[in-house]
This record gives structure tokens, sequence and C-alpha cells, in this order.
């Protein structure tokens, strides 16, 4: 009787990329790399596991994230409370303040990699996912918060992406915010009669949420409730205008939109995300915004932030449906050989045209001619070299281009010498 393993899975909402989808990957990760250091950003690599507190005291002890949607375990040898981080910030903001990086000067930083929520998994929206998260630590103007927009708005054109609009807010500094909630929880007390159930639990802990509800019932009091805008005070307003004078400049068009509030308790003053309708229900491709109270929150001196995360799954979903073209071939040349000692020159020329620059894959395998320029076919490479028997006699490998267009003026096959194959592909690839 043989022995019928079980097989194992991935986690629900976690995700393998496969060989032929790792090319967009990283294709978009070395466009993202340019765009960053063509403004001066600089990648730093925190850890993926947290102390539990650094999130709950950064991000929010009453928010969707921290109630419902982080992987914390005990950790089994020492019970410590951990966390796999849900987003970056709160530990790039650690991290600045352990190593003292705003000793002598800002830091413009940023970290490309997986976070992790548990929430309910659908289109555009997994367990693990990855962002690319920028930081502008130690800026307090609104020269920054513009000037990431106008990044943003690069990339985008960079992608050829459709479609995506920007919208802003300024939620104000923490008293403005005081007032303004209190005038609204006594608005919402007035109304209470046309409050659904879910509106009257969350009046008193989270009543700007309730204006963020889908109930037609309740949206001419939406509409008319007290609005956080007209509770900003002078300082608050001219650096929102300060944003928008600097968008303005640069040809950027944007939406204000009062009921933006994020989901993030750490930010004040602006805030942003941009969004698209191509992507259904999850249609956030980033958001961002000012947290000028965190590194104080998180025990350093205090200090000015601002920044914004892009999530990956979502932005290249969205490139695809624009012109993302990526080369998914395996190799540019591929080696097929028949016998031993040709399959041991197979793999000398294969490094010389390594030298040279070329990403080669040589046979492996011992089957016949057929198949294996069936494999070279499929590995999507440019070029086929043959050596056979008759090549080694003779030192010459066969050239043949699988690729040629129609009215390609190269020859379909031709012998060359082993030691002109790379200069001939230098002047025909
Ligand atoms: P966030 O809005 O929570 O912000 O996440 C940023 C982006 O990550 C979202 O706009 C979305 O594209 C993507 N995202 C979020 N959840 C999921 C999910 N479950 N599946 C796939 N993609 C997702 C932050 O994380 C802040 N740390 C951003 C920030 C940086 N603010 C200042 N600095």
């Amino acid at each position: 009787m043989t022995q019928q393993f079980e097989k194992v899975r991935a986690l629900t909402g976690m995700k393998d990329i496969l060989p032929h989808e790792s090319a967009a990957w990283e294709t978009l990760e070395a466009i993202v790399r340019d765009w960053l250091a063509s403004y001066g950003y600089r990648n730093m690599r925190t850890p993926v596991l947290e102390h539990t507190r650094l999130f709950a005291r950064g991000i929010g002890e009453v928010t969707d994230i921290v109630e419902k949607e982080m992987y914390s375990f005990r950790d089994a040898l020492n019970d410590d409370h951990l966390t796999m981080r849900p987003e970056f910030t709160a530990g790039m903001v650690r991290a600045t303040i352990e190593h003292n990086l705003l000793y002598d000067r800002p830091q413009r930083v940023y970290c490309m990699g997986p976070v992790f929520r548990h929430e309910r998994p659908q289109r555009g929206r997994y367990r693990q996912f990855h962002q690319i998260d920028v930081e502008a630590l130690g800026f307090a103007g609104p020269d920054v918060d513009a000037e990431l927009i106008v990044m943003l708005a690069r990339l985008w054109k960079r992608l050829g992406l459709q479609d995506i609009r920007l919208e802003l807010n300024s939620l104000g500094q923490a008293d403005e915010r005081a007032a303004h909630r209190e005038a609204l929880v006594e608005y919402l007390e007035k109304h209470i009669d046309v409050l659904d159930d879910e509106a009257r639990r969350r009046m008193y802990t989270n009543p700007l949420r309730v204006l963020d509800t889908k109930n037609p019932a309740m949206q001419d009091m939406a509409n008319n409730a007290p609005r956080l805008f007209d509770f900003l005070g002078a300082e608050s307003r001219e650096h929102f205008e300060g944003v928008c004078a600097r968008l303005q400049d640069a040809g950027i068009e944007y939406t204000l939109n009062p009921r933006l509030v994020r989901g993030l308790d750490y930010y004040n003053l602006t805030v942003f995300e941009w969004v698209t309708d191509r992507l259904g229900a999850q249609g956030t491709v980033c958001g961002g915004g000012r947290y000028d109270g965190l590194l104080e929150l998180l025990g350093g001196k205090p200090a000015p932030a601002v920044g914004f995360a892009i999530g990956m799954e979502r932005l290249l979903d969205l490139w695809q449906q624009s012109d993302a073209v990526t080369d998914t071939s395996e190799c540019d040349v591929y080696v097929v050989h028949q016998g031993d000692a040709a399959q041991r020159r197979a793999a000398l020329l294969a490094e010389t045209l390594r030298d040279a620059g070329y990403r080669v894959l040589v046979h492996a395998g011992s089957t016949g001619f057929k198949s294996q320029f069936k494999r070279a076919d499929a590995s999507g490479a440019a070029v086929a070299l043959i050596i056979g028997p008759d090549e080694l006699a003779s030192g010459q490998a066969a050239m043949k281009w699988l690729r040629r267009q129609e009215g390609d003026s190269r020859p379909q096959q031709e012998s060359l010498p082993f030691d002109a194959i790379a200069e001939t592909l230098k002047t025909r690839l």
C-alpha cells in the first residue's frame, strides 16, 4: 500500500507570485527605485516583526487595523507580544528614533515589501500584500507635502496609468479636530431619529465615520453636518493652501474630499488618496498624509513628517490594464546540443556569452533536438545556438533566430565560429 501525503496549500489571502508574473514585479520595482532615487529617497529595510505596542500606539488602539486585522502572537520562547507589520510607517519611525537619524538633518527614506492584515480577501485585498512606503522625516512645510504628490503624478505618467485621480483633505490639528468632534456629536444627537443602528453605535466612538455612510436615508444629514474644514485655524488653512497652490503650479488636478479621514490615527493637516474606478471595490492605489505627532508619540524628539504608501498589487493591476510591456522571457540565448562532448562545449560557450552580458540557458536533460527546440521556443529566447557532433568538429555553432519578423534582413540560420558569437549577437540582437 502506498501512502498518500496531504497537499499543503498557501494561506487564504496570501498569494504566490509565480515566475511568469514576477517579470512585471521586477520591472515595476526597478522603475520605482529609479523614480525614488531621482527625488533623493534612500532605501531602508525594517524587520517584519515588531512589538505589538508599536502599532497599537502608532496606528491607534481604536482603528480597524489594530482592533481586528493584525497578525499578533506571543513569542513562545520569551512571551513577548509580537505583530507582523500591518504597515511600514510605525516601524520606520521607530528605526529613525532608535538610530537617531534626524540628529543633524531631515531624511527622505523608503521601504518596499510585504505587509500583513487579516482582512476579508477579495480582488485587490489580500492578507499578505506589498507596499512601496515613502517617508519624508523632519520636514514641516507644505512644499514637501506637494512634492510627494507631484512625485506620485510623475510615477503614474511614467507607467502610463489612466483614470487615476487625487482626493485631498486637511485634518487640521488635534485641538481643531476636538472642537469639530464636539460640534459633530451635538449635531448627531439632534438628528438621532435618522441614524441607523450602526451610526448610533459609532456616534460617540468615531463620529466622523458616521458621515461615511452609504445609507440613502442618512445622506442629507451627512451632507449638512458640520465640516472639519470649517474648524481649521489660520495656520492649518495656510498650510493647506500652500499645498494646493503648489499642486496648481504643477498642473495637478484634485478633488477636495472633506470626508477623507484615512484609517490610521496618526494623521494631521494634509491627507490624500489616489483612487481609480478600474479596480472594482478596492480602488485606492495610494494613501498618505502628514503625521507631525508620531515621532513624539513613539518616544522620539518631536519632528514633523509626511509620507504615503502605494499598494503594489493594485498598482500592478492598474498598470497591466494600461500599456505595461514586460519581457517575460527566460533568456536571450538558448543552447541546444547533442552528445556529452557537445554539452560540455555548450556549457563553456554559455559562460563566455554571460561574460558578454547575455542571459543564457543551456538545455539540461537528454532529449532529441526536436523537443530541445520546443523548449528553446517556449523560453522566449531570441536565438538558439546549436552544437552537435558536426559543429564540434568544425568549431562553429549554428545560430538560429527564433523570432524573426517579416522582412527581417538577418539570415534565418548561419554558422559562426564559437569565438565570434558574442560579437555577432552584439550587432544583431
Ligand atoms: P493605508 O491606506 O492603510 O496606508 O495603505 C496604503 C495602501 O496599501 C492602500 O492605499 C492600498 O493600496 C494598499 N492596501 C491596504 N490594504 C490592502 C490589502 N488588504 N490588500 C492589498 N492592498 C492593500 C498606510 O499603510 C500608511 N502607512 C501610509 C502612509 C505612509 N502614511 C504616511 N506614510
